[in-house]
Order: structure tokens, then sequence, then C-alpha cells
């Protein structure tokens, strides 16, 4: 499995391309506008972008999602819950994304977006157990997402609490987390 992690220095922005070395497709989670970095990461690396992913409506950036797949044919997915006028795969919790080794598992986790998803990426060349989980604006280094964007604040820190983080906690202790903001952040 081949993971790389792109970050946007200018907003602490963090993105993620999970590849399959079986059979050569690679998926990109939260893509920015910019979607150049994904190009040449998969050209770099021979695979082909068949799956473009977003978590949830983000706030802080405008989504390169639908660019990408007009650059490339992918499959766009988006959460079960969101809102769009578009054409989409929706993902609904507990579904899983298979190609090759790599499984992308979706958590549904509200609080900072009543829709957002979070990915449990697991190498089935290594096992079953998951490897890591993309938290995109859930659980941040040290910090959860902010939870008065979409709603009451107090809503959504209860729903992040109640819902959401015991559904992380609950994780084996060795999953790597990678979250959509690292320092930077504006
Ligand atoms: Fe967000």
């Amino acid at each position: 499995m081949w993971f790389q992690q792109l970050i946007r220095e200018q907003t602490g922005c963090a993105t993620y391309m999970v590849g399959s070395s079986d059979c050569g497709e690679c998926a990109v989670f939260d893509p920015l506008w910019d979607i150049e970095p994904y190009l040449a990461a998969a050209r770099s690396k021979g695979m082909n972008i068949t799956r473009v992913i977003d978590s949830h409506s983000h706030a802080d950036h405008v989504s390169g999602a639908r660019r990408l797949v007009e650059a490339t044919g992918a499959e766009l997915f988006l959460p079960e819950r969101i809102e769009t006028t578009y054409k989409a795969t929706l993902l609904a919790d507990g579904v899983s994304i298979r190609f090759g080794e790599v499984e992308l598992e979706v958590l549904h986790v509200p609080g900072h977006r009543p829709e957002q998803i979070n990915l449990l990426v697991r190498d089935h060349s290594r096992g079953a157990e998951p490897w890591c989980i993309l938290t995109a604006d859930c659980l941040m280094v040290g910090d959860l997402a902010r939870p008065d964007l979409a709603q009451d604040g107090s809503a959504g820190a209860a729903t992040l609490f109640r819902e959401s983080l015991p559904r992380l906690l609950a994780l084996p202790d060795f999953t790597e987390v990678y979250p959509g903001h690292v320092a930077g952040s504006t």
C-alpha cells in the first residue's frame, strides 16, 4: 500500500492519497482546489486516481474533488448526509471502499459538520487490523474540530463527545491518526 500526506503550507490543510500496489489504483481524500500535486504524485508512483472522496462540506477551503474527477475520470464519493446538487456515490456509515489490498471503511462522525465522515484505512497485505484513520475535521492534534460552524456550539460539542469521540477512542491503540489540519491552520 502506498500512503502520502500532502499539506498546503499556507493554511495547514492536510490531504491524503492511498494507493494499492497490487492494482495501481489510488484514492484522494479531501483534495484542495489545486489538483496538480495529486496528479503529479500519482504519476510519480505510476498510479491511476480512481476514487475521490470529500469528508464534508469544507468552510476553510474550496474542494478540488470535482476538478480531480473531471481530470481523471475517477468516481466521486461524498458522505451520505451531505447536501449537494451534483451526482456522487454516497457513503453510509460502515461501508467500505475496497481496491487491491486497500480498504477504506467509513465512520460517520458528526459534531463539526452533521455529514462528516472519517476513513479507517486497512492494508490487507499486512493484516486485517486498521493501520490508520484519516480524521479530517474531527480529531485534530491535541484538540477536536470547531463544533459551532454548522450548528449551535453546545449541541455540536455534545455530539462530538457523545457520538464521535467514543468511536475513535474504541480503535486499537496502535491506530495512527492523520488529521485534516496541522499547525499553520487559519
Ligand atoms: Fe471543516
